[in-house]
């Protein structure tokens, strides 16, 4: 799938999920649409942990696969897995030696994965987050350290994260000329908000997304969930559609 004119590409939880008629409303206005817009979900969950949301919520198939807060790219009809950016996340990522840092941090428990593309905690409130944060910088670990709903904490390969994915997925399969959107709801999808492209967050958003500013590319969204992802659409191409 080469040269996609059309992209939303969006957080799951909180953001294109929690509020089932809303989907409903944003889908619809895509089906009257001439062209398709292509559907890239991306997410802190794992695949499988996808998979069944996508099961649960009854959530449309979609283009493009980015789980584990960026650190994986699945595409094709099949999902397989994006060597390249896989390579990329191999480089310098010492699992263990995070782990061996973590481990007598008080308020820190480690996340059960199936993998250890990422290292992810959860943090009994942001201290136990900013020792751990503090740790690894003073044991010179290569890392990107990402903290949502303050809780969760996602070690990541450095280079990773929504945002870079996302730049990764849009130089390799969209045309130049692409109507994006990127949406979201929490400290996760931060980078991707940043990354340059036309974004929302919806009103529904995490306390600590309340001190982004808007600006001509990042659209505050006075409605919550999938309502505010067809809010900023409009916003963005909604006079586009009417030509
Ligand atoms: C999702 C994932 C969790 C991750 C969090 C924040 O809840 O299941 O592993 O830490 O997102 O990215
Ligand atoms: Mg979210």
């Amino acid at each position: 799938m080469k040269n996609i004119l059309h992209l939303l590409a969006t957080d799951l939880d909180g953001t294109f999920v929690g509020d089932q008629n809303s989907l409903k409303r944003l889908l619809s206005h895509y089906e009257t649409l001439t062209e398709p817009v292509s559907l890239a979900y991306i997410t802190g969950r794992h695949r499988a942990s996808v998979a069944q949301l996508i099961y649960e919520e009854s959530l449309p198939t979609p283009d493009f696969l980015i789980t584990d807060v960026g650190t994986v790219i699945y595409a094709g009809p099949h999902f397989e897995e994006d060597e390249e950016w896989k390579k990329k996340m191999s480089k310098e990522w010492h699992p263990e030696q995070i782990l061996k840092t973590a481990e007598n941090i008080p308020g820190l428990t480690c996340q059960d994965l199936p993998n250890k593309r990422r290292v992810s905690f959860y943090s009994e409130g942001s201290r136990p987050a900013k020792v751990l944060q503090k740790a690894l910088l003073k044991n010179g670990i290569p890392h990107n350290f990402i903290f949502s709903s303050n809780r969760d904490v996602d070690i990541l390969p450095k280079g990773g994260g929504k945002g870079e994915a996302l730049k990764f997925l849009i130089k390799k399969y969209a045309d130049k000329e692409a109507d994006i959107l990127v949406a979201g709801d929490s400290g996760n999808d931060l980078d991707m908000l940043q990354a340059g492209y036309p974004a929302v967050i919806v009103s529904n958003a995490r306390p600590e997304l309340a001190a982004i500013t808007g600006s001509e590319k990042l659209f505050r969204a006075s409605y919550p969930y999938a309502e505010g992802i067809l809010e900023a659409w409009q916003h963005f191409y909604g006079n586009k559609e009417r030509l």
